[in-house]
């Protein structure tokens, strides 16, 4: 079976954020289920220089007002189609924001174009790949199926992710008018959202299926609370809408051979792993400690992300004996928060404000705690990644977090499967609970190894999850071959 991936970003050539590990991973894991996936992203400069040597699979004369061209390639062991349209992606740094940090104002056009691409290799563009299936992910690639729906009464199947509902590609209404959709499109029934235009609207609207990465985050965005307005779309696409949690990747996590690791490790030698706590101490220059217990954040620092709780619980883990290090950029305010925590608690609170993908694997295998007290989180992938390394996630009881973490109750202590702590509602009390859990299980060693080694034994790898891409993929397929 033959599947287009359409997304904005794909590790490891470019990302902001969980979309692009998902769209790294899945064409690796989804080979054993005997599906071939191309995937379609912008010729970014970062991943024009990757492709140098690919070959030009189509070329438009006139894509969204200048010329363009389809590159073919393989790099870091995915094949590629590059959407080289210098006048769209030719711009260094972040594929959605300019210098000054705010959207491009053409980005309305820019991801229009990708998904037009997308729409036009899955009508037969490219003759070398026919896919029956079109998988789009997010807003960015959210026009593709209305660009399927109005071009061809019959094309590929469709599926759509929502990697995060919280962004929408919602646009004024005058775009409407550059996308080369007819005019009946501008309607409830097609791509008008809320006076505007709505991208992700539109996928949600025209899909086969829509999916997203867990089951609890595909129940939660059915109702009021957690649909930031399209819950109603989405109840009314009923039984289409599919929760599917993610995986993290087992070649890029894994503790045994990790290189950006002081000590690599695995779950029979998982005593060695208190090595790399030495090293991510001397890295953040927290006093070296093993007796006291090192909670930690790898996070985009943004409102979903519920960072302020825990700047407020931040005195409950250094009153008590503990440690905290942060790995983190985003908003000025947490940063500045967390900056001045540091600066008067040196020896107990570290903060490193960067994106630092081979730190972020020091501060899996280090710390004993990985906290994730997100207000909402569709997956989440750094708590897998810390189940993998053998820290503890604790975690707000929400989407993904809900679904991947055994919570440390009493019967599952007792029973000896948590593998981490989850608390509910996202306040401050409750997460303070529970770090003075964590702190219970931190000393008593038994239940603390066991926690360990109940995480590092879980299965968080794309196996079960791509077996259920697949099987939606070929229920939507449409095209034989
Ligand atoms: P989101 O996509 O909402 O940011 P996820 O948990 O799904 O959240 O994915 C975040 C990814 O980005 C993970 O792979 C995580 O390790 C990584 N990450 C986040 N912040 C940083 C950072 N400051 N440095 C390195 N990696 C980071
Ligand atoms: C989004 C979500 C995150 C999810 C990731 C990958 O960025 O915020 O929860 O893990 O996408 O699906």
């Amino acid at each position: 079976l033959k599947v287009l991936s359409v997304a904005s970003e794909v590790f490891p050539l470019v990302k902001t954020g969980g979309l692009a590990d998902v769209a790294g991973a899945l064409p690796g894991a989804l080979v054993r289920e005997d599906v071939e996936m191309r995937t379609l992203l912008p010729a970014y400069p970062a991943v024009k220089a990757k492709l140098a040597g690919g070959e030009v699979a189509h070329e438009y004369a006139d894509l969204f007002g200048a010329p363009a061209r389809i590159i073919a390639g393989r790099s870091a062991g995915l094949d590629l189609f590059a959407l080289d349209a210098p006048h769209l992606f030719d711009r260094p740094g972040n594929p959605y924001l300019g210098p000054d940090n705010t959207d491009w104002p053409d980005n309305a056009r820019r991801f229009a174009a990708l998904a037009r691409v997308g729409a036009d290799i899955g009508l037969g563009a490219i003759a070398a790949f026919q896919p029956q299936v079109v998988h789009a992910h997010d807003w960015q690639a959210g026009l593709t199926a209305a660009y399927l729906r109005y071009a061809a009464e019959r094309g590929p199947g469709s599926l759509i992710t929502i990697h995060n509902l919280a962004f929408q590609g919602h646009f004024p209404v005058s775009v409407f008018w550059e996308l080369g959709l007819p005019d009946e499109a501008l309607g409830l029934d097609g791509v008008e959202y809320y006076g505007g235009v709505g991208f992700l609207k539109a996928g949600l609207l025209f899909s086969d299926v829509v999916t997203t990465v867990s089951p609890t985050y595909a129940r939660e965005i059915q109702t009021a609370e957690f649909g930031m307005g399209l819950d109603g779309l989405l109840r009314s696409r009923g039984g289409a809408v599919h929760g599917i949690v993610n995986g993290v990747d087992d070649t890029v996590w894994n503790p045994n051979t990790d290189s950006a690791l002081a000590q690599p490790y695995n779950a029979l030698r998982i005593d060695m792993r208190g090595r790399n706590k030495t090293a991510l101490q001397n890295r953040l220059g927290l006093t070296r400690s093993v007796d006291r217990p090192l909670f930690a954040v790898v996070s985009r620092l943004s409102h979903q992300k519920g960072l302020d709780l825990l700047l407020h619980a931040l005195p409950r883990i250094v009153d008590r004996g503990g440690q905290f290090g942060l790995l983190g950029a985003g908003e000025r305010l947490l940063e500045s928060g967390f900056g001045d925590a540091a600066a008067s608690r040196p020896d107990s609170v570290s903060c490193v404000f960067d994106y630092d993908e081979k730190l972020a694997h020091l501060f899996q295998a280090g710390a004993d705690f990985i906290l994730v007290p997100s207000r909402f989180e569709p997956c989440g992938l750094t708590q897998l990644c810390a189940l993998r390394y053998g820290a503890a996630p604790i975690v707000s009881r929400v989407g993904g977090l809900a679904d991947t973490v055994i919570d440390g109750n009493e019967a599952a202590l007792a029973a000896g499967v948590a593998t981490g702590f989850q608390f509910a509602p996202p306040t401050v009390d409750a997460l303070a609970r529970a770090i003075d859990l964590a702190f219970a299980t931190y000393h008593d060693p038994a239940a603390m190894r066991r926690m360990r080694l109940n995480g590092m034994r879980a299965d968080v790898s794309w196996r079960g999850p791509a077996r259920r891409y697949a099987d939606l993929y070929r229920s939507v397929a449409k095209i034989d071959g």
